[in-house]
């Protein structure tokens, strides 16, 4: 297929990826190796990708690990294996790297749960509230924020504010609640959730841990609140996988995307990692959105370089001042280096 960067641009339409034939003899593993050396470019990976994407990644990470590595890294092109918020992050964060993502479509529930013109107008109802928002979220709503979290750094990042301050919490409700929970403020929250941490069944994980006695419940805590109260831990994606290699339960019942149980099961290869059942006929949890990104999308979009982040100067500056916020508080809490 003989196409230049320029005709491939012209070629992302509607679907949002590089609709073209990838010779199936091709050992893309070794391509895209070829291809970062050629590029100078970073491969970033969120947990939730699927196993060869997550194989071929230069780092793998949480939230927060990813925005850090996009920030910091000295690449000319930063490749981003997740979904469009997070390579939105790293434009942000990194304006002057061409940032890509596999497929433009790969959006988020949560994300999309929070419009910025509803999200201004419930913010405005609020005069004397600051607004906190979780990074699973748009530029724009980034931009209506004063301070960015992850699910690593929230508890820290709300400690940072005095107490007497009142605070808007968006857009994940059951994160929100989570949080005035650990931390004992009533923060208002925005209605927002994810598609994948609230279909969980609380019926069927009860029955998956009596039949697994030995089992220790672990949970993303974007799940709803009746799971996370019988969880044994929780935490977000990083934190999950250091606790089910370090605990010294042998057996785990996931209650997150399915994607982390690559990792736990390369980093702990002894122990036994079950999916969280969700409440439909499917056994295990996948996100349609993260799953979007595959190999050979990953290949071609490296080789065409598109398609490409692109953002308003003024809008990435107004996104830029929360996270900023965010990456000072999480140092001064030993969170980051
Ligand atoms: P973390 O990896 O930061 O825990 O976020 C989970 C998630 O839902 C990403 O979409
Ligand atoms: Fe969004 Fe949920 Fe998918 Fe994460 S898992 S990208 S929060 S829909």
């Amino acid at each position: 297929m003989d196409i230049n960067i320029a005709g491939a641009k012209n070629k992302i339409n509607e679907i949002g990826f590089l609709d073209i034939d990838v010779d199936p003899e091709l050992d893309l593993f070794h391509e895209i190796e070829i291809l970062k050396k050629e590029k100078n470019a970073i491969v970033l990976a969120h947990y939730y990708q699927e196993p060869d994407i997550q194989d071929v990644a230069d780092y793998i990470g949480d939230s927060l690990g990813l925005a850090q590595q996009a920030a910091m890294t000295n690449a000319g092109m930063i490749v981003f294996a997740g979904v469009n918020f997070m390579a939105e992050t790293a434009k942000i964060l990194n304006h002057s790297k061409k940032v890509l993502l596999p497929d433009l479509k790969a959006g988020c529930s949560l994300a999309d749960s929070a419009p910025a013109d509803l999200f201004k107008r419930f913010k405005d109802k609020y005069a004397d509230h600051i607004v906190i928002s979780y990074i699973n979220c748009s530029a724009d709503i980034k931009a209506l924020s004063d301070i960015i979290c992850t699910s690593s750094n929230a508890k820290a990042i709300i400690e940072s504010v005095p107490r007497e301050q009142p605070i808007i919490f968006a857009p994940d409700k059951n994160l929100g609640a989570y949080l005035n929970k650990q931390t004992g403020r009533n923060m208002v929250l925005w209605n927002g959730a994810c598609m994948v941490h609230e279909i969980f069944s609380l019926e069927k994980i009860t029955k998956l841990k009596m039949r697994n006695p030995g089992a220790k419940l672990i949970a993303h805590p974007e799940c709803e609140e009746a799971v996370l109260r019988i969880a044994d831990y929780i935490g977000s994606t990083t934190q999950l996988l250091n606790y089910a290699v370090t605990d010294s339960c042998n057996e785990f019942i996931v209650a997150t995307e399915t994607g982390i149980l690559h990792q736990m099961q390369k980093d702990a290869p002894g122990k036994t990692f079950i999916p969280a059942p969700p409440n439909n006929s499917c056994a295990c949890n996948d996100c349609p959105h993260m799953k979007l990104n595959t190999l050979e999308k990953l290949y071609l979009c490296m080789q065409y370089e598109t398609p490409e982040i692109t953002m308003d100067e003024g809008l990435r500056l107004a996104a830029l001042k929360p996270m900023e916020r965010m990456m000072q508080i999480s140092k001064a809490a030993g969170l980051i280096k």
